[in-house]
């Protein structure tokens, strides 16, 4: 999977020739799986159409700082672009816009959004060479990297004024690669398989009925997007659900029953480094299932009788080698101590609790409320978040345990 699936990329475009390679790089991106907005200065806009970079980026171009509206004016909140990207790449970065970025001139919408951005910024500058060697413009590229602006080199080579030296922007194969070996470094799992359980099984009891519960898989879906975006390799074994898999990119195997989860689980537990156990496994199937469907009013069948399915958490932890283990636990009563007895009969790292007693918490919502017990029985509870944020929360306490 590439390092930039997913990634919210926030591109600035200012006033340079060089800004005519950009839809390039925004092709690129978009190829890579990453999600792109762009904002221009009203320079650029004389550099590179702003429909071009719509058109690639899939998102309206942005470059004042209202658009018209039926009656007034609509204001452009250029504090949420900033919240939304994963980075802000300003390329190319002209003199001018890096003079102002460092002096906090806030003349156009990319320098209102850079001034309001929290989320890393990269400028990759871009001018003729005298320009670069300025005095005042190398001050003003020491001040931005000394705030923590990622300032990439330039390249040399021909210029537009037909002079030749350091000045060029880096091509767009190169900002790629330095997007590439940002998202790298904030990779911690690369490397890592990450096999994750989720959703509901059904365990039939003839061709209509089943034995199941309220599992969404939404949970299990919102760990393997945050294990993708920390940089792992995901394999998904998901129940029966509504959530649309194919926009999925990781690996994932849809099952039936219990049975065949636990034949997928152990196929690939070997090569798991680490598992997480986020499936709502029917604890009891029928111990015939009919072929035909039963009819009301037959006595032989006013009692079910049950056997127990595979605890399949119990074997992976029966069979733990190296693998990291994470279970979770879904309680009514005695929550807590419930939990920690799973998370010791069953030989796991951690356990994630959630509570039915919690509103809007556990099954078939998009919100959750845990909290991440570790192997010493350390107790983190968390407040009720989205299943996006929980998935973040449960990885950076992995993080914090996982060697
Ligand atoms: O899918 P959602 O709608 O988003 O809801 C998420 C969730 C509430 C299902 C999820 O957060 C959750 O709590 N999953 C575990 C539910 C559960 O079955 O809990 P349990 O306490 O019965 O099981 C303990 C652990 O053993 C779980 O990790 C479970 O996956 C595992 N188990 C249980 C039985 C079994 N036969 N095999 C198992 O592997």
């Amino acid at each position: 999977m590439s390092l930039l699936q997913g990634k919210k990329i926030l591109l600035g475009i200012t006033g340079g020739i060089a800004a005519y390679k950009i839809p390039l790089l925004v092709r690129a991106l978009i190829k890579q799986g990453a999600q792109v907005r762009v904002i221009m200065t009203p320079a650029a806009t004389d550099f590179v159409a702003p429909l071009t970079l719509s058109v690639l980026s899939q998102n309206e171009v942005l470059s004042s700082f209202t658009t018209p509206g039926k009656d007034h004016a609509v204001w452009t909140d250029h504090v949420a672009l900033g919240a939304w990207g994963d980075l802000f790449l300003i390329a190319p970065a002209t003199a001018n816009s890096i003079s102002a970025m460092a002096h906090a001139k806030c003349n156009n919408l990319l320098m209102a959004t850079y001034l309001s951005a929290r989320c890393p910024v990269m400028i990759a500058p871009a001018m003729d060479l005298d320009m670069y060697a300025h005095a005042a413009n190398q001050k003003n590229l020491a001040t931005l990297a000394a705030q923590g602006v990622h300032v990439l080199p330039v390249a040399s080579g021909p210029l537009a004024s037909g002079l030749s030296g350091k000045g060029r922007m880096l091509e767009p194969d190169a900002l790629l690669s330095e997007l590439e070996t940002f998202f790298g470094h904030t990779a911690p799992l690369k490397g890592k398989n990450i096999l994750i359980t989720a959703g509901p099984t059904y365990e039939a009891i003839d061709p209509v009925r089943f034995i199941g519960n309220h599992s969404s898989g939404k949970m299990g879906v919102a760990l393997a997007k945050q294990a993708q975006q920390l940089g792992a390799e995901v394999t998904l074994i998901i129940g029966p659900t509504a959530i649309d898999l194919t926009t999925l990119s990781c690996q994932v195997t849809s099952v039936t029953t219990a049975q065949q989860m636990q034949e997928q689980v152990m196929a690939h537990y070997a090569a798991t480094d680490i598992a997480i156990a986020a499936a709502a496994v029917a604890d009891y199937r029928p111990k015939i299932r009919m072929d035909q469907k039963i009819k009301k009013n037959n006595q032989d069948f006013q009692t079910l009788e049950l056997v127990a399915t595979p605890d399949i958490l119990a074997e992976m932890g029966a069979q733990k080698t190296h693998q990291f283990l994470i279970g979770f636990a879904l309680e009514t009563t005695d929550e807590l101590a419930h939990a920690k007895n799973k998370l010791k009969s069953k030989n796991l790292d951690a356990i994630v609790l959630n509570s039915l007693q919690d509103p809007d918490a556990g099954f078939g919502h998009d919100t959750n409320k845990i909290t991440y017990i570790d192997k010493d029985g350390n107790s983190t509870p968390f407040d009720l978040k989205s299943k996006d944020a929980v998935a973040k929360d449960i990885f950076s306490q992995i993080l914090k345990n996982y060697a």
